[in-house]
This record gives structure tokens, C-alpha cells and sequence, in this order.
């Protein structure tokens, strides 16, 4: 590579106006169309070219932002342990005020210290690097050796200009703040980590449903006895151990999101039932996970006449009647359903947990 490099600052002005004679014209496109040559245009001096005091103040106000920059970073850090959102107590729920701090904090400080970064470098660029204009002429890509050499020493060159070697201050604060760039995304990583209860999947593949739990209708949290449902009707409803879990918090939004399921009472010769699952149900009361296989919609849009169960996202339809079967659309499982039996006091319970996990098929499934 061949380039020629003219170095604009501080030129004399005879030196900025003359033409090169060889550009005067120049046929860029090879077909004869000259366009002219509109010459090299130098800028003016800089106030740090001319006065070192000036570029020593420029230096400093670099070396000032690369320095609040890496100081930024570190309260970053400060901010996300001090502004804790994650109690010391797993039920307790999370103080919304407290999180509003916390995500004002991390992002002033995160915010503000990438922003210093930038600002750092273009004051650095406009006001102490010199900045050659240059002709850069086409020609095979493989360079000769002296070529290459000298594209070296262009380099080596340009480090120089850039003052990278000379101006410690400058250097030092920038590495430094570069260096603690990556903290913050480290100290971010953390919440990726292991958590309690197992593994994300595994916690995935459980619900609060467990054996004995009575059934609550989901609006009045009221047990549920199989009289109360007629052939034909559909309850949603939730678990009663729903009711232990923390007013606020991620694990009561967590089991609030997998553990609604559907009650529905059919005639029981209506039922189809799969074999192992002959004493699910009750009188023909069966229950069905309310989230949909597909991407975890609710769905309760229940065609009494067929038993059909319509998902309103992408219209996957289950067949109750038939173990939750698809029958159309593009979920790809059937409807987890939970086996259900009667308590002592005639109230519907869970005979344990969903055998499969309940929400759309992901390939960390162990079930
Ligand atoms: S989420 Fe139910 S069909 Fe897509």
C-alpha cells in the first residue's frame, strides 16, 4: 500500500494554496470522465498546537474524564451492593423503591462513566492528535516489502502523533478506565448464577402443587368441592399453598405464572382417559395446567359442546376430553394435566405435582 501523507497542522500559507500539478486533473473512473482534483484542504492551528500550556490543560481535562470515568465504574459496583434489592430473607418480597434506586444508581453510574470514556477520546482526538489528510492510491492488494515497511514506519508514525507514548497521564487513565470496563458486565453475570432450588430448568419443571394441596378458585381463593361444579362449567383456579408464599417477591410471581390450572366438568363417559390416569379425575372433574405448550399463553376459551380448548395467541386447540390432546395449531404437547382426588371433607386435591412440566417446550427439559 502506497499512501502519501501531508501533515496539515501548521503549514506555511504559500505551502496551503499550491496545486499539485500532477492533480490538477485526475480520472478516478477509468473511462475517460476527469474529474478535478479538489486538492487538499489544511486546517487551521489549534490553540494546543501553537500554545503547550493549552495542551497541557487539554491533557489534563482528558486525563479527567478516563479518571471520573474508572471512578464511576467502582461506584457502579458500590451501587449494586449497597442498593441491595435481593433480601437477606428468600420470601421476602421486593421493595419497589428500592429497586428504583437501584436501577437509577447503576445506570447513572454505568451510564455516565461510558459516556466520559467517549468524551474523553474525542477531546483527546480534537485537541492534541494531528490529523493528516491522506492520499491513498489503488493498486494490488499485496503490498511490496518496502511497501510494507514503510505502511510500518506510517504506523509507528502515527502512534507517535497520537502522543500515546509521551503522554503518561493520558495513557495510564485511559487503560485504567478500560481496564475497569469490564466490571461492571462481571458483576451483572452474577445474577446468571446458580440459585437456589436446583438449576433454572429444574425449577422450571416444578410447581407448588403437591399432594394433599387443596384446589382455590383463582378470584375468592375459596376451596373448591366437586359438587360445586356443574357438567359443563369451567373454574379456574390455583393452588391453596399459593396462599404461604410472600405477599411480594419472585417466588410467589413464579408459581403465580405456573401453577393456574383449569377445572372442567364433563360427563364422565364423555372422557377418554389414557392408561395411568384412570383415577385422575373425579366424577368427570378433570384439571388441565392453563398455560398453553406453545409459548405459555393462558388460554380458557372453552367450547363446552366439544370440549375443546382454544389458546387465543396462535389458535392451538386441546381436546379436554381427550388428555389434553393438540388437535390443531402449532403447540406440539398436550395440556399437563394434574391428577386430582377428594379430601375427608369432600374438597378437590392435587394427588401430587404435574408428572411433566407445565409451559412451552424448551430442550433443557429432563421430563
Ligand atoms: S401460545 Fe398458545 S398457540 Fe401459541
Amino acid at each position: 500500500m502506497s499512501a502519501n501523507y501531508e501533515h496539515t497542522n501548521g503549514p506555511s500559507e504559500s505551502e496551503a494554496i499550491a496545486p499539485r500539478a500532477s492533480d490538477e486533473v485526475a480520472d478516478v473512473t477509468g473511462a475517460g470522465d476527469p474529474l478535478p482534483d479538489p486538492g487538499l484542504h489544511h486546517e487551521p492551528e489549534r490553540f494546543t498546537d501553537v500554545d503547550p500550556k493549552a495542551a497541557k490543560r487539554a491533557e489534563r481535562q482528558v486525563a479527567g474524564m478516563f479518571t471520573l470515568a474508572s471512578l464511576l465504574m467502582v461506584g457502579f459496583i458500590v451501587a449494586y451492593v449497597a442498593v441491595g434489592i435481593h433480601p437477606d430473607d428468600p420470601h421476602a418480597g421486593i421493595d419497589v423503591g428500592d429497586l428504583q434506586l437501584s436501577n437509577l444508581t447503576l445506570g447513572l453510574t454505568l451510564g455516565l462513566a461510558l459516556f466520559l470514556v467517549g468524551a474523553g477520546a474525542v477531546q483527546w482526538a480534537r485537541s492534541l492528535m494531528t490529523s493528516p489528510e491522506v492520499v491513498h492510491e489503488r493498486h494490488v492488494m499485496r503490498p511490496d516489502d518496502d511497501i510494507r515497511e514503510a505502511a510500518l514506519n506510517d504506523w509507528n508514525t502515527g502512534v507517535e502523533e497520537t502522543g500515546f507514548g509521551r503522554r503518561k497521564m493520558i495513557r495510564n487513565s485511559m487503560l485504567g478506565a478500560l481496564a475497569l470496563l469490564p466490571l461492571p458486565a462481571v458483576i451483572l453475570l452474577r445474577d446468571l448464577g446458580p440459585n437456589t432450588g436446583g438449576t433454572p430448568a429444574e425449577r422450571k419443571e416444578h410447581t407448588i402443587w403437591a399432594e394433599g394441596v387443596r384446589i382455590l378458585t383463582d378470584v375468592t381463593f375459596q376451596p373448591i368441592r366437586a359438587s360445586d361444579l356443574e357438567i359443563g362449567q369451567l373454574v379456574n383456579a390455583m393452588p391453596a399453598t399459593f396462599e404461604d408464599l410472600p405477599d411480594h417477591g419472585p417466588e410467589r410471581i413464579n408459581e403465580r405464572a405456573k401453577s393456574p390450572v383449569m377445572l372442567v366438568r364433563m360427563l364422565p363417559d364423555e372422557i377418554h382417559v389414557d392408561e395411568g390416569r384412570e383415577n385422575w379425575h373425579v366424577d368427570g372433574i378433570l384439571a388441565y395446567s392453563k398455560i398453553c405448550t406453545h409459548v405459555g399463553c393462558p388460554i380458557s376459551l372453552y367450547e363446552q359442546t366439544t370440549h375443546h380448548m382454544l389458546c387465543p395467541c396462535h389458535q392451538s386447540t386441546f381436546d379436554l376430553a381427550d388428555n389434553g390432546k393438540v388437535i390443531f395449531g402449532p403447540a406440539t404437547r398436550a395440556l399437563p394435566q394434574l391428577p386430582i382426588a377428594v379430601d375427608d371433607e369432600g374438597y378437590l386435591i392435587a394427588q401430587s405435582d404435574f408428572t411433566e412440566p407445565v409451559g412451552p417446550s424448551y430442550w433443557e427439559r429432563t421430563r
